[in-house]
């Protein structure tokens, strides 16, 4: 129904609005607004993302959307306000949180995401699932990033809002994020639209390194060409970014990054002596059966020698080794 979509998307507007008006020139704001600033997010970038802050309110946001003459019906069907089990009234879904607003790829302003103001649990809440706010289908930043990653034909693709942010102080315009779940199959098409290649910066922990070997797989399948920037350890590309600034994130995170391929080859050595000899074996033994999973001949020939290489073995005998694997391959 036309008027109603209207109408819910009328509503995320003037809401995001009200939620940037409260973060800006309001007391009520004052320890969001600290607390982003004290983050390095600059009163440019809050404008810019059109960040905000729903006060401490079980209906501030119902009561402001009535008085702009919406139904508690759509703001329910919006996912803005939620129903009490007991008595059936309505509270705001989302309270005393800085608020993210999530737009779809035309640009309107389809859902939210409300950070803690400071640290707690749940961290983010989000819109439900609505009529308008497909999770499956919507990258964050994509309508802002769309016409850089056509232009450059790649995009970056990080997990949350804050790496977006970062990224783009950091001068990097196509990025785009999940915002926390695994990249769908959609979300893989839609890139791949629009994008030859794709850079994946993922979080430096073991869900980001899991992550990205999915998320690589849906991309390769789509038809990018993928590469994946990494990250230390423990940290994330927003913290990265706060402690050694956009300059070097440009520099030694994303113009650094590597092949997909390569990426595995070093994890694959995580956690092994390569100093010790047994190990050493293992860990080429299992870069060969890696490599042979590559459907290119040229590039199997390359990372075979850049291995003979790096070990000082005969190529030959990488090459004989990897027969075995390849008749065997899935
Ligand atoms: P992270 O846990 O890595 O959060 O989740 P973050 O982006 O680094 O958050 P900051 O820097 O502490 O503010 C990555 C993304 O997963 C989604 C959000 O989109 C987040 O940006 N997420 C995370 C949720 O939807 N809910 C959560 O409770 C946590
Ligand atoms: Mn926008
Ligand atoms: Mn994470
Ligand atoms: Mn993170
Ligand atoms: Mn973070």
């Amino acid at each position: 129904n036309g008027t109603e979509t209207a109408a819910m998307i009328a509503a995320h507007n003037l809401l995001k609005k009200f939620y940037h008006h409260l973060l800006i020139h309001t007391k009520e704001g004052q320890v969001a607004l600290d607390y982003l600033l004290s983050r390095g997010f600059t009163r440019e970038i809050i404008d810019q993302f059109e960040i905000g802050y729903a006060l401490n309110s079980w209906d501030a946001a119902t009561k402001f959307l009535a008085s702009k003459g919406f139904s508690l019906q759509l703001m329910e069907k919006a996912g803005l306000v939620s129903k009490k089990e007991e008595d059936g009234s309505y509270f705001d879904r989302f309270r005393n949180r800085i608020m993210f607003p999530i737009h779809n790829h035309q640009g309107e302003t389809v859902a939210f995401s409300g950070r803690i103001v400071g640290s707690g649990e749940p961290k983010y809440v989000n819109s439900p699932e609505t009529s308008i706010f497909n999770k499956r289908k919507i990258l964050y930043h994509f309508h802002e990033a769309r016409l850089h990653i056509r232009q450059k034909q790649q995009a970056v693709l990080f997990e949350g809002f804050a790496d977006v942010i970062a990224a783009v102080r950091a001068g990097i315009h196509h990025a785009v994020a999940t915002m926390g779940t695994a990249l769908s199959e959609e979300q893989a098409r839609t890139i791949r639209r629009n994008a030859e290649s794709v850079i994946i910066c993922y979080d430096g922990d073991r869900a980001g390194v899991d992550a990205t070997l999915r998320a690589a797989e849906m991309l390769a399948e789509a038809g990018c060409y993928v590469k994946v920037a990494t990250m230390p350890e423990g940290l994330d590309p927003d913290d990265y970014v706060r402690q050694y600034g956009p300059e070097r994130f440009k520099a030694d995170v994303i113009d650094a990054s590597i092949s997909l391929t390569a990426f595995k080859l070093n994890y694959l050595k995580k956690g092994r002596n390569l100093q010790d000899e047994s190990e050493r074996l293992r860990y080429i033994e299992d870069a060969v059966k890696e490599i042979s999973q590559l459907n290119n001949a040229i590039e199997v020939d390359h990372y075979l020698r850049q291995l003979a290489n790096e070990f000082s073995i005969s190529f030959d005998v990488l090459r004989e080794q990897i027969k075995s694997y390849e008749r065997t391959r899935k």
